[in-house]
This record gives structure tokens, sequence and C-alpha cells, in this order.
């Protein structure tokens, strides 16, 4: 099944909110940009992930943005098992000058983190970043940064990477936050974007902080904005 309205439309009812009507009309035009013309004609799925998505994973999305927009400095927050970073190292290394990968991976650093990790006490971190060392020395673009993303962004110079994909604690405060950190960091013709834009705290810090005509759609929930057009919009 490739993704779609009616994909995202199930994915809002499952995580639990309802679209306001007069959402429908422009978040179905979200999914206009060339990327997603793109996406939908080059389905790839990897065969790891096939068993559990039903639909094009985000990782697909993600990768589909680097090469369209020829990204070579980007930032993943938020990385978990490091599934995307991985699959985004494999396809992308060679393009790639540097390969961010921010997560705290269980420090916990501030209020924010505290609570994210208080939803996750049992889990190993050891084993959970073994994926992630490896890549660290598979591949020459990639790096880690073991912070969480307010303390992270603070190492990046103003304007200093092509694409920031934010992915980390999906609550509201936390989709505001990871937003108001990094959009300075993106460069002015980069890209920012995140996963699962049908939850409810992403959906309502997105749309609260991008003006809706400047936000798209790609497969499995990943919303991106391209910086330069925030400020035309402004
Ligand atoms: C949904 S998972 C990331 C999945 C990953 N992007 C992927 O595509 O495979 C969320 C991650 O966010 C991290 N996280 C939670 N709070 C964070 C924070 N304040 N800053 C950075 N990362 C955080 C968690 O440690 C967890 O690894």
């Amino acid at each position: 099944m490739s993704y779609g309205w009616e994909t995202l439309q199930l994915e809002i009812q499952v995580s639990g909110f309802q679209l306001e009507p007069g959402l429908v009309a422009p978040v179905r035009a979200l999914m206009r940009h060339p990327v997603w013309q793109e996406r939908v004609a080059t389905e790839r799925i990897y065969a790891k992930q096939q068993r559990t998505v039903k639909y094009a994973p985000h990782t697909n999305s993600v990768i589909d943005l680097i090469r369209y927009f020829g990204c070579k400095e980007v930032a993943e927050i938020g990385v978990w098992t490091g599934d995307t970073a991985i699959a985004v190292l494999a396809e992308r290394a060679e393009e790639l000058d540097s390969y961010w990968m921010v997560d705290p991976w269980g420090i916990v650093s501030d209020q924010l983190t505290a609570q994210y990790f208080s939803h996750h006490p049992t889990i190993d971190f050891e084993k959970m970043t073994a994926g992630v060392q490896d890549a660290v020395v598979q591949y020459h673009s990639a790096r880690v940064l073991q912070l969480s993303s307010e303390q992270a962004a603070l190492h990046f110079a103003p304007e200093s990477l092509d694409m920031v994909f934010i992915d980390s604690d999906h609550s509201y405060d936390c989709a505001r936050r990871d937003i108001a950190a990094w959009l300075p960091i993106v460069r002015d013709d980069g890209i920012i974007c995140g996963h699962d834009y049908c939850l409810g705290g992403v959906y309502r810090a997105v749309n609260e902080v991008f003006p809706i005509e400047t936000l798209h759609l790609l497969p499995d929930s990943v919303w991106f904005v391209e910086k330069g057009r925030v400020s035309a919009h402004e």
C-alpha cells in the first residue's frame, strides 16, 4: 500500500486526535511537493522494515529529502537504535560531509529529557547503541553527540546545517523546543523536517510555528519546510 491521504487520516485517527475540519484541505495540499511525486514513483521499502510497517517508512522520506536537496551537513535529533541513521549512511555516505546523530541515550540532562526517560526506565542503552557505534567506525561522515537536543544545538553555529531531521520526544513542549533550537542552525536555503506530524503534540507545534503554505508532507508522516520560504511568508 502506498502512502497517501487515506493513510495519513488513519494515522491521525489511531493517534487519537481529530484534524480540524478547516485544516483538511490545506493538509491534503501538503502532499504537493515534487519530492513527494518522486517518492511515490520510486518506492523502496527496506526488507527489515517490511515486517512491521505497512506503508513507506519515514527513513525513505529522509533519504529522499537529502538526495533531492543535495544536503551535505545533516543532523538527526533523536536516533534511538539508529535505524534511520544507518540506512541514510548506507545510501548517502559518499555524498554527506557530516551526519550528526544527536540523542542523550538515557543521560538525563534537563527537565524534558527527564520526563522522556521516566517513561522508558528499563532500556539497555549500551545494547541499543551498538548499531550507531558500528556506523561511526564504518562511515567517515557519521558523528555522534550524546546530548539532549537543546544542549547539542549549542554546539552548532547559526546556519551551519543543510538539513535537520527532528524525531525526538514528540510531546508538544519538546517539539516546540526542538524547532526553536534547530531552526536557527539550518541554512537559509536548507530544510527543517521531522517525523510523526500525525501525533498531536508535533502537529500542534509544527502548525503553530510554520505557515501552512510552507509545509510539505512526505510518506510516513514526515513534515518538512524549506526555511527560505518561511521568511518569504513573514
Ligand atoms: C522515536 S525515537 C527516534 C527514532 C529514530 N529517529 C529513527 O528514525 O530510527 C526517539 C528518540 O528521541 C530521543 N530523545 C528523547 N528526548 C530527547 C531530547 N530531549 N533530545 C534529543 N533526543 C531525545 C530518545 O532517546 C529516543 O532515542
